[in-house]
């Protein structure tokens, strides 16, 4: 445990914020040490990836760094089960590598195993939901391992039951994958289509790797943490309304009838791309993401999220919700909509 722990090599954001007490647990019995000195508030902590530290101490950081990989394989697909603390894209990486198909679509999205059922991370027409067997799960009152199936965490766009029901309640453990033998490319995303009919495995993780390296800007080079905003899901009478002004508005149905629009494209169209207050801006590639040029203060990118959203809804009238979760010293904040 490290007390006044400065935390800018644990957010992508790179903000120098300083928790009271930083706990790196690395095995169970480690970690039932740790349990009953856990005082509220405290928030569970990935590689930081998608964390905005808003004020510039947080609260005491949980950051569970269990290891290991484990296969079981039969002739037609792979149970594999990675622990919290490994890191994603090495995980995809060392899948492409055995022929274990599935998350090649999600190359190159950072953080952490543990955190990737959180938000049900996805891209490229993938999301963990489609390939999540079972999530091991700690729970603190009781102090078991618990095992949730898929359909038990509650998964949706962005969103899960450890986002919800179950958060601070306890934490993942060790994620299982049900991963195919028999290669299948899912190459229904724009920029995948291109590629042939017979490409490997290998070459779809390649493209997408290159994709993101163009769109993207770097965390290590320029702070971020990837999409700021979620994609928001409308209702068709909002959609056909906003088509009739903006005929070449990207959309996608959803299976429920709603259609997800591109707050990308949104934020583009509010004349916001690119923009720089101070040293935080809007991407110049893709303006969904908000970066930081050298601010030490999380509240400086507080504020031009804000600007994002109050122009966006004065041209839209469309309320955009952060993607990135938003730590203050007390705990998650919300940033919501004034009337
Ligand atoms: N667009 C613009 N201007 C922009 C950015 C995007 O017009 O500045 C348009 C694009 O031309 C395209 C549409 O918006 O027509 C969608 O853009 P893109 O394919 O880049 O994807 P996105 O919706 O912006 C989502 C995820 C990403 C994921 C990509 C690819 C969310 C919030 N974001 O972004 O996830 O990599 O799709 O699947 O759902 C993340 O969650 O951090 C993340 C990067």
């Amino acid at each position: 445990m490290h007390n006044q722990y400065e935390l800018t090599q644990h957010n992508s954001f790179a903000l120098p914020a300083i928790c009271p007490a930083f706990y790196q647990p690395k095995t169970l019995s480690e970690l039932e040490d740790i349990v009953p000195h856990l005082s509220s508030p405290f928030y569970i902590l990935g590689e930081g990836s998608n964390t905005l530290f808003t004020e510039q101490a947080t609260t005491t950081i949980l950051q569970p760094n269990f290891k290991g990989i484990t296969v079981k394989e039969n002739d037609d697909f792979v149970l594999l089960s990675a622990k919290c603390g490994e890191n994603w894209h090495e995980l995809v990486k060392y899948c492409v590598e055995n022929n274990y198909h599935g998350i090649e679509n999600l190359a190159l999205i950072p953080g952490s195993v543990g955190a990737s059922p959180v938000q049900n991370i996805g891209a490229y027409g993938t999301e963990l939901a489609d390939v999540i067997d079972h999530v091991s799960w700690y729970e603190f009152d009781t102090k078991t391992l618990k095992t949730l199936d898929q359909s038990a965490c509650q998964f949706a766009y962005r969103d899960s039951i450890f986002k919800n029901s179950l958060a601070n309640k306890g934490f993942i453990v060790e994620v299982t994958l049900r991963l195919s033998k028999q290669w299948q490319a899912n190459l229904t995303y724009r920029g995948l289509d291109t590629l042939p009919v017979d490409v490997s495995a290998k070459e779809v993780f390649q493209k997408v790797i290159d994709i993101r390296q163009s769109k993207l800007p770097a965390p290590d080079k320029l702070p971020n943490a990837g999409s700021f905003f979620k994609n928001p899901v409308v209702e068709i009478k909002c959609f056909n309304s906003l088509k009739e002004q903006y005929p070449d508005m990207p959309a996608y149905p959803q299976k429920d009838g709603r259609i997800k629009l591109a707050a990308g494209w949104l934020i583009e169209k509010s004349g916001l791309k690119g923009l720089r207050k101070g040293n935080v801006g809007v991407d110049k590639t893709q303006a969904l993401v908000l970066v930081n040029y050298g601010s030490k203060d999380g509240q400086d990118i507080v504020q031009l999220a804000k600007h994002v959203q109050e122009h966006v809804l004065a041209k839209f009238d469309i309320f955009l919700q952060p993607e990135v979760r938003l730590l203050s010293s007390k705990g998650l904040i919300q940033l919501t909509q004034s009337k």
